[in-house]
């Protein structure tokens, strides 16, 4: 704190003030709070050093060695390696040019369907991200969101009932993967019937990608999905951004030339050096970090049944993802839930659950919890159960949030360090945000 003073302190206060606010976050969310968000994750002190390089500052529209600018010779390496590396992890050509999962979407979605076609989506409360609503991209697009039929008790696609639907609806394309995921979807069956009545299939795995690559959930390009797109920073712990796969190369040529001009001219190159980085680490050390992660959520639910929490798919072992999902209306809902855990240092979001209204937006029954970034941080099942504890503490004993908050910053003392990820020497070892902040 002592080198930010100085600097702080010799500042304007538009500056000082931005800055403060940066640090006091920095410390909070990386060193003091347990963080269950299912869609985040931190990269790796390599990764994060490789992001803050002089390519943020620079532009490469186009494609490698075929830019419109001048300049470009090693980010073109990059952006090679980076979409190699991942190819080789996916089985499939990968354009890392998306400069997220919902710029992915958007130009997949471009290229399979024109205004006023539809595309068959999960419906919002069963797990649909806003990218494949009329409220989101989708809406943006001028496509039409047919709800898929969806089983609220198993947590999936009601397979005979969708296939049907497929064949009366005979939508431009069915989308599978969603926000809230916590059994792997019948990618077969659905792309049996999509493609008998020319439909294509997109998975959107930007939840599981980092599951996909670490071999613990099914490829859904093995499966007969023709496109998968994804964000990088869920499961997947690199920088923000987002990708697409498919082994279609006529299909892939296609969305690429969606990708840039219309939804991204500069892709924000930074990202790359950072990608290829995280995916050089995920292919050394992504099976051992993926089984962890299932093994962790698995053991949270396990552990908060236990406590005496309403966690769902009881009947099918809770989850086979990152992700828990809890019904929290015993304990007041999702808001209130979600606020209290804030305020003990315990970051979750409140979730709509497939029973809930679709208006129930504001304050649905439930919670989403992910295990992944505190897996990064070297947890495992029996902080799972502590973690468990401090919930039912702050939800159902209604103890001081803020009592439990300092405990909770004290126990998050001994996890810190990033695990999979190269072993590398000091100062970088600890990171840049370290360094900085
Ligand atoms: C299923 C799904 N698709 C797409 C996205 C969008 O990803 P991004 O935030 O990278 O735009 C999300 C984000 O949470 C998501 O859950």
């Amino acid at each position: 704190m002592g080198y930010w003073e100085d600097v702080m302190g010799g500042l304007p206060p538009e500056a000082a003030e931005v800055l403060r606010f940066t640090l006091m976050h920095n410390r909070w969310r990386r060193f003091e709070t347990i963080n269950l968000i299912a869609s985040e994750n931190v990269m790796s002190p390599l990764a994060e050093a490789a992001y803050v390089s002089d390519m943020m500052h620079r532009y490469a529209e186009g494609k490698p060695f075929k830019r419109y600018y001048q300049g470009t010779r090693y980010v073109d390496e990059v952006e090679v390696r980076a979409a190699r590396l991942l190819g080789e992890l996916l089985g499939a050509e990968v354009d890392p040019r998306p400069i997220s999962g919902t710029t992915a979407n958007a130009s997949v979605f471009r290229v399979l369907a024109p205004c006023n076609s539809k595309a068959l989506i999960a419906p919002v409360q069963a797990g649909a991200h806003v990218s494949h609503t009329k409220f989101g991209t989708l809406g943006a697009l001028c496509i039409e969101h047919i709800e898929m039929p969806y089983d609220a008790e198993n947590m999936n696609v009601d397979v005979d009932r969708a296939v049907k639907m497929i064949e009366e609806v005979r939508p431009s394309f069915v989308v599978l993967g969603g926000s809230v995921y916590l059994f792997p979807h019948p990618v077969r069956e659905i792309a049996e019937a999509a493609h008998a009545v020319g439909a294509r299939v997109v998975y959107d795995a930007a939840h599981v990608l980092g599951l996909i690559v670490g071999k613990r959930w099914r490829n859904p390009l093995d499966h007969g999905a023709d496109v998968m797109t994804a964000s990088t920073h869920k499961t997947f712990p690199g920088p923000q951004g987002g990708i697409v796969a498919s082994r279609d190369r006529e299909l892939f040529k296609r969305i690429g030339r969606a990708i840039f001009p219309y939804f991204v001219s500069n892709h924000h190159l930074h990202r790359l050096p950072a990608l290829a980085v995280t995916a050089a680490e995920m292919k050394y050390y992504g099976e051992a970090y993926a089984d962890q992660v299932v093994r962790n959520a698995k053991a949270l639910a396990e552990a908060l049944a236990a406590e005496g929490f309403r966690v769902l798919g009881e009947h099918l072992g809770y989850t086979r993802s990152h992700q828990v999902v809890v019904d929290v209306r015993p304990q007041g809902g999702g808001a209130k839930a979600a606020t209290l855990l804030e305020e003990a240092n315990i970051i979750t979001n409140k979730n709509l659950l497939p029973y809930d209204p679709p208006d129930a937006i504001k304050d649905p029954s439930g919670l989403r919890l992910g295990v992944q970034e505190m897996t990064r941080f070297g947890m495992k099942e029996d902080n799972m159960r502590d973690i468990a504890r401090f919930m039912k503490r702050v939800l159902i004993d209604r103890e001081d949030p803020k009592r439990v908050a300092r405990e909770v910053t004290e126990y998050r003392r001994e996890y810190v360090e990033v695990r999979y990820t190269f072993d590398i020497e000091p100062p970088l070892k600890d990171g840049v945000l370290r360094l900085l902040f």
